[in-house]
């Protein structure tokens, strides 16, 4: 993600995900931080943002924070491919173990991880504000 990007982020974010850590925060993630990570999937040609993923690497562990494909593009397999371009980076730079949260009832989401063999490992209970519940998915990759 470059930073002319932040602003149409932020307001991605928001629409996909109802929350956006903003502005400022992410502008001096990209600029000063080692450990947050910010994936764009665009159009080649027009630019236009199709999703996002946001990471947090630390050596052999990495979180899946964010990860949306914007409404109009899902159903398409970007996501699928997106998120295995993810992989395949993460593999390339020694992550070893992935981790991410979601919401227990977004099926959607759980049967894509699933189809990378993340697995749910455990359950936090009213995790969301709604008091949903949410899994904590985990996938070993990469050899020994
Ligand atoms: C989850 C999300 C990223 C999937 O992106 P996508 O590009 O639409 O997904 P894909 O087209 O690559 O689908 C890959 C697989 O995921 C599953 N899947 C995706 N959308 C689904 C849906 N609406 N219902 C059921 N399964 C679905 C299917 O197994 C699908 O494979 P198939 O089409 O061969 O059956 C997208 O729905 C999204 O942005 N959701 C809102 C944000 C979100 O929930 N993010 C995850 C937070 S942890």
């Amino acid at each position: 993600m470059r930073i002319s990007d932040v602003a149409s982020i932020v307001k991605y974010d928001t629409i996909m995900l109802g929350e956006t850590l903003g502005d400022e925060t992410i502008k001096s993630h990209l600029e000063n931080s080692d450990l947050m990570k910010y994936l764009i999937m665009e159009d080649k040609d027009t630019k236009e943002v199709i999703g996002q993923i946001s990471l947090w690497i630390d050596e052999d562990k990495a979180q899946i924070n964010n990860f949306y494909i914007l409404k109009k593009f899902q159903r398409m397999h970007l996501g699928k491919a997106f998120l295995e371009y993810v992989l395949k980076y993460l593999d390339s730079i020694g992550v070893k173990e992935i981790t991410l949260e979601v919401r227990s009832t977004n099926e959607p989401a759980i049967k894509l991880y699933e189809s990378f063999q993340f697995k749910a490992v455990t359950i936090r209970k009213n995790y969301y504000s709604n008091g949903d519940n949410a899994y904590l998915m985990y996938v070993s990759i990469g050899s020994e």
